[in-house]
């Protein structure tokens, strides 16, 4: 019986016919599956509570960075079991959303850290960063004890906001303006916030982070970006598409 498939034999036994019909089938799989994203307006979700860094948490992630943080600590929690059981809910894209460069990683010589805010004090991250091994005695983690020392330059954050525009976090002109009252706010717990809150929302921490009240640290900086990784959605009220749970 003659039937279609045996035209097959065609293509199978001419490699080049074949190697250009398998590309030709792969690139219109590719096509239909990629080119949609290039014209959707965003492909990643947004969610509520996500804002851009404020000027101190910013200037603390980019010590994170410097320091190479990173080298050891992740920031991403997988969607898989014992990955939510201990670090909480996983993470969504829409959490590192304004992460340029992001700092997902995926070495963890030490505990993720995409939901370390609010864990511990600020006291807690000052004394481990200064000597880790004072409040985890088994701990690996090298000392930053110099970060109390340093005082943060501040000269800089404005052209730091700038460069964020650029890769398209939403800070306005107003934001850049102000970025260095507003780093110098959110360490006053005394300073008058109510234009600093204006900007980035009421939940904003605003505190002597590094228990210098005299100075402005790197500690300060560090502390802060660390305390508001993952508290930004309320997971509580987040409602997951049901293809994610
Ligand atoms: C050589 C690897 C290494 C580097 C580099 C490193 N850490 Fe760690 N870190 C660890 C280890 C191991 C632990 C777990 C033991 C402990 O708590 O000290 C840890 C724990 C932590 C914790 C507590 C996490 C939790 O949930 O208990 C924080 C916060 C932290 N590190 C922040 C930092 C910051 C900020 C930097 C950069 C300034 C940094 N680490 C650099 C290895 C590292």
């Amino acid at each position: 019986m003659k039937s279609v498939w045996n035209k097959h034999g065609v293509l199978e036994r001419r490699s080049i016919l074949l190697t250009v019909a398998i590309l030709l089938v792969v690139s219109v799989g590719g096509l239909v599956e990629i080119a949609p994203l290039f014209y959707l307006e965003s492909t990643i979700e947004e969610v509520e509570g996500v804002r851009p860094y404020t000027p101190l948490e910013l200037a603390g992630r980019d010590i994170y960075i410097r320091e190479g943080c990173y080298t050891c600590h992740s920031q991403m929690v997988r969607p898989l079991r014992d990955e939510v059981e201990r670090y909480g809910h996983y993470s969504l894209a829409a959490e590192s959303m304004y992460d340029h460069p992001f700092q997902w990683g995926s070495k963890r010589t030490g505990p993720d850290l995409a939901r370390v805010g609010g864990k511990y004090s600020d006291a807690w991250h000052s004394d481990h960063l200064i000597d880790p091994r004072s409040v985890v005695p088994e701990s690996v983690m090298p000392p930053y004890a110099f970060l109390a020392q340093k005082e943060l330059e501040q000269k800089d954050v404005e052209a730091k906001l700038a460069a964020m525009t650029k890769v398209g976090v939403p800070y306005t002109q107003g934001m850049i303006d102000a970025a260095q009252a507003d780093l110098r706010t959110q360490a006053d717990p005394f300073a008058s916030s109510r234009d600093f809150r204006g900007r980035y929302g009421e939940a904003v921490l605003q505190r002597d982070f590094d228990g210098d009240p005299a100075r402005l640290t790197e500690m300060d900086a560090l502390i802060a970006y660390l305390q508001m990784l993952g508290t930004l959605v309320d997971f509580s009220t987040y409602e997951a598409e049901e293809s994610l749970r």
